[in-house]
């Protein structure tokens, strides 16, 4: 928070964002590509126009993002350090850690008499004389969010080497904290969080491109073209254990919960697509695959899906009528894209609120933000896979329909056209299926009704936003929020 003596500097600060809102909103109407607007307020940060730039409120802890993180994922073996850190290197959105560095900017506007519901941890900063005077109850199991719980003899294990992993190192080198002394808007374990989001975000990419056989990311091979199948699944698994690690030390047993809870969200809204994409619920086949699926023992309960997917109209004998088909398509289809999407984000959103201790009605306004912008997010993503060139998108286009995903377009077409329930419940596998799809798309107006639903979801994120306090964080994450809508890549 500002001082008193600093009052007047937060004004002038204050109003210099406030007079960049209207070229916000300008670069808004006028930019359609969501690459060229991050590109612009990139631009931007540049020393010389940082004070007036509203991306700069975040762009030291955008700039040492990257950073922190080869630093967090380096081992001791070279090739594992050279598949983890490849999706790093290439220019990714960042939209994830970007968020929780705004948010946790627009919260801290709230006057901490109104951030009581825990004790807010500020003293994971570097200077270690901050820790005199520290209540107890705060300085448990060590100290900072950059300290092990354990014994560093426990977690170096059988091999006692300190290069093997840089994690449990006495002396790591620490990750920068540069301004934290003077920035105290952004808690140290906020952005320990932000580092987390990204990582389980690019661990979660590697093995999504096995899954969807991708042969390229962010203009480059993907990881499992560049290094094959096995390292770009162990290298994921790599970054979600290290990822774990930073979690624990941020020593907030809820947030550790939320976060945990969305890796597994991630894993069920892949397999939720993964069955609607290959499974039917009366397979016992995995395409491609000429060994069936284990029956089950019995010994241990397995769960009945609550869903009548997409592929119950191909069996005749369910009573179901068209509307109420298409209607429990959609519903497993926005489900499926919370599990795969939302979820990490708005479970991020909200773990930034509780470390800055604010309210639980506060904390709802993040997830409700966080899970509407992550909805709007894929959905638009879904959209741009009809609408844009791989060379656009730097990786794959038209992608879905290929690997017999029915994705928000397709819905809308079979809506009106009830002809394409078969192509559908069978994965567009029949030679000439995904043409008719496409031209049924482009017929129903598949692509403009997702834009619309896209729409929808954006506007709750920024109703739920706008619960927040005025500030120059809140605008640009605003600006952000209807980038996402924008964008073309
Ligand atoms: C991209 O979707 C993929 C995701 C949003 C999530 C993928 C999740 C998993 C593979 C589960 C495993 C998770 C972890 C944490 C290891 P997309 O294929 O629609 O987008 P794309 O076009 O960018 O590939
Ligand atoms: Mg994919």
């Amino acid at each position: 928070m500002y001082s008193l003596q600093s009052l007047p500097q937060f004004f002038i600060r204050f109003q210099m964002m406030s007079a960049r809102i209207p070229w916000v909103l300008r670069q808004i109407r006028h930019q359609s590509s969501w690459q060229t607007s991050i590109k612009a307020a990139e631009d931007m940060v540049r020393v010389e126009v940082k004070k007036q730039d509203p991306f700069s409120i975040v762009s030291n802890e955008m700039s040492t993002l990257a950073k922190n993180i080869a630093r967090i994922v380096g081992s001791g073996h070279p090739t594992l350090n050279r598949v983890s850190s490849y999706y790093f290197e290439a220019d990714g959105k960042k939209i994830r850690p970007l968020i929780v560095l705004l948010l946790s900017r627009a919260v801290s506007c709230i006057p901490e008499s109104k951030r009581n519901r825990i004790e807010i941890d500020r003293y994971d900063v570097l200077d270690q004389k901050e820790y005199e005077g520290t209540p107890k109850s705060m300085l448990f199991a060590g100290k900072s969010a950059l300290e092990s719980i354990s014994p560093l003899n426990i977690l170096h294990g059988i091999n006692p080497s300190l290069i093997l992993n840089p994690l449990t190192r006495a002396n790591l080198p620490l990750p920068d904290f540069e301004d934290s002394a003077v920035n105290n808007e952004i808690l140290p374990k906020q952005r320990r969080l932000a580092e987390v989001v990204e990582m389980i975000h690019t661990a979660s990419l590697l093995h999504d491109d096995v899954i969807d056989f991708s042969d390229s990311r962010r203009g480059r091979p993907s990881g499992n073209v560049a290094f094959t199948n096995k390292m770009a699944i162990l290298a994921g698994d790599f970054l979600l254990g290290r990822a774990s690690v930073e979690l624990g030390r941020l020593r907030n047993s809820e947030v550790v919960e939320l976060m945990s809870t969305s890796i597994a969200n991630l894993v069920e809204g892949e397999f939720m697509q993964l069955k609607n994409t290959v499974l039917q619920p009366d397979i016992t086949m995995v395409e491609g695959n000429p060994t069936p699926i284990p029956e089950a023992t019995g010994k241990v309960p397995t769960e009945i899906s609550e869903y009548s997917v997409p592929g119950a109209i191909v069996d005749g004998k369910r009573i179901i009528t068209h509307e109420e088909n298409v209607n429990a398509a959609f519903d497993y289809y926005l489900h499926k894209t919370y599990l795969k999407t939302a979820a990490l984000i708005s479970k991020s959103s909200r773990s930034t609120a509780i470390l800055a201790g604010c309210q639980e009605e506060v904390i709802n306004n993040c997830y409700r933000f966080g899970r509407n912008l992550g909805l709007c997010f894929q959905i638009v993503d879904d959209m741009l896979d009809y609408t844009t060139t791989a060379e656009q998108l730097g990786k794959p286009a038209g992608a879905d329909l290929q690997l017999g995903l029915a994705t928000a377009p397709i819905l809308y077409a079979w809506k009106n056209d009830p002809s394409l329930g078969p192509l559908i419940a069978r994965n567009f596998s029949k030679p000439g299926d995904v043409e008719t799809a496409k031209t049924a798309v482009i017929k129903n107006d598949g692509v403009e009704k997702t834009r619309v639903l896209a729409s929808k979801y954006r506007d709750q994120a920024l109703e739920a936003l706008r619960t927040l306090p005025e500030s120059g964080a809140r605008s640009v994450l605003e600006f952000v929020t209807n980038s996402v809508l924008t964008r073309t890549k």
